[in-house]
């Protein structure tokens, strides 16, 4: 077990690294995010989950639909949240890049200067996390050290996101870890598999839902009259059953249009579950930074680093 999340942490941070310099202006987020799933798989990994790109005000939950045109521009703050899986042990990291490129034209010096603060606060928080975790610590205290790293730049976390515990074949497996004191007195065990991943920003730290949804996680089996939407939840159930997945690719297996109202009707029926890009409450930037770490009698091992 330990082997394989050390392997899958290596080959997770390599691709997060090799996937950061392709991090500039004018590059499309489906060739990163294409580049990062097929690295994955190359690596003889799986994918635990669709590779996240999201820009700016959007912290988290945002993968490139078939054909997206979106491209990075100069100044971006570029959320790149990527997870690889051995023997179904998950790797899930986490790194902001300011794409770079012509910045100045699109951002003052002002706003420059805060976003590379908005990236180091969050960098701060997830080293406050680490330098706080160990066998025995209550959940709430790595929060609270999350917390107080990124209020020394006068930012907030955001409240409304957590890291979580990792198990087999299991991306989100009961216990969150909070950016602050949510008072959740669960006490971390030795062995435990946890994704660490404060999120920070200039705005109020309240994420909501944006519109669209991109990715999806398998929930039950239901009927449907379509054949075309069954066919569809089967292939789901074979490739896609414990781990997210993105509509993407649905629609490169089964065509744009039967693909989408399929996953429409599985999700109207509760079938699988689709999330919602998440959107900073006022629009602001938030950086984040995440990895995964085995937690240890006097300390953790980082797997991700
Ligand atoms: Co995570």
């Amino acid at each position: 077990m330990m082997e394989s999340y050390i392997k899958s942490g290596k080959i997770a941070s390599k691709i997060r690294d090799e996937a950061s310099k392709m991090i500039t202006e004018g590059t499309l987020v489906i060739d990163l995010v294409e580049y990062v799933e097929s690295e994955i798989l190359k690596s003889g990994a799986e994918i635990a989950f669709p590779c996240n790109v999201s820009l700016n005000e959007v912290a988290a939950h945002y993968t490139s639909p078939a054909n997206d045109q979106t491209a990075i521009q100069a100044g971006d703050m570029v959320k790149l949240d990527l997870g690889a899986m051995v023997d179904g042990y998950i790797a899930d990291t986490a790194i902001t890049i300011i794409a770079d490129g012509n910045i100045d034209e699109n951002y003052t010096q002002d706003e420059i200067n805060l976003h590379e603060e908005i990236v180091e606060a969050s960098e701060a928080g997830l080293e406050a996390a680490i330098a706080t975790a160990r066998a025995g610590i209550e959940v709430s205290k790595i929060g609270e050290a999350v917390h107080e790293a990124i209020s020394e730049y006068k930012l907030n976390p955001i409240f409304n996101l957590t890291g979580h515990s990792l198990e087999q074949n299991n991306l989100h497996a009961g216990i969150s870890i909070p950016n602050y004191d949510n008072h959740d007195h669960y006490i971390l065990e030795e062995g435990q598999a946890v994704a660490i991943e404060p999120f920070a920003t200039n705005g109020e730290g309240i994420v909501n839902d944006a519109p669209g949804h991109y990715i999806f996680s398998y929930l039950k089996s239901r009927p449907f009259r379509m054949k075309s939407t069954q066919r569809v939840l089967k292939y789901i159930q074979n490739n896609h059953r414990f781990v997210p997945f993105s509509g993407r690719w649905i629609t490169n297996e089964f065509g744009e249009r039967k693909g989408n109202i399929a996953l429409k009707q599985l999700s109207e029926a509760m079938a699988v579950y689709a999330y919602a890009p998440l959107r900073e409450k006022q629009n602001c930037f938030v950086s984040q930074k995440e990895h995964t770490l085995i937690i240890e009698k006097e300390g953790c091992t980082v797997t991700t680093i």
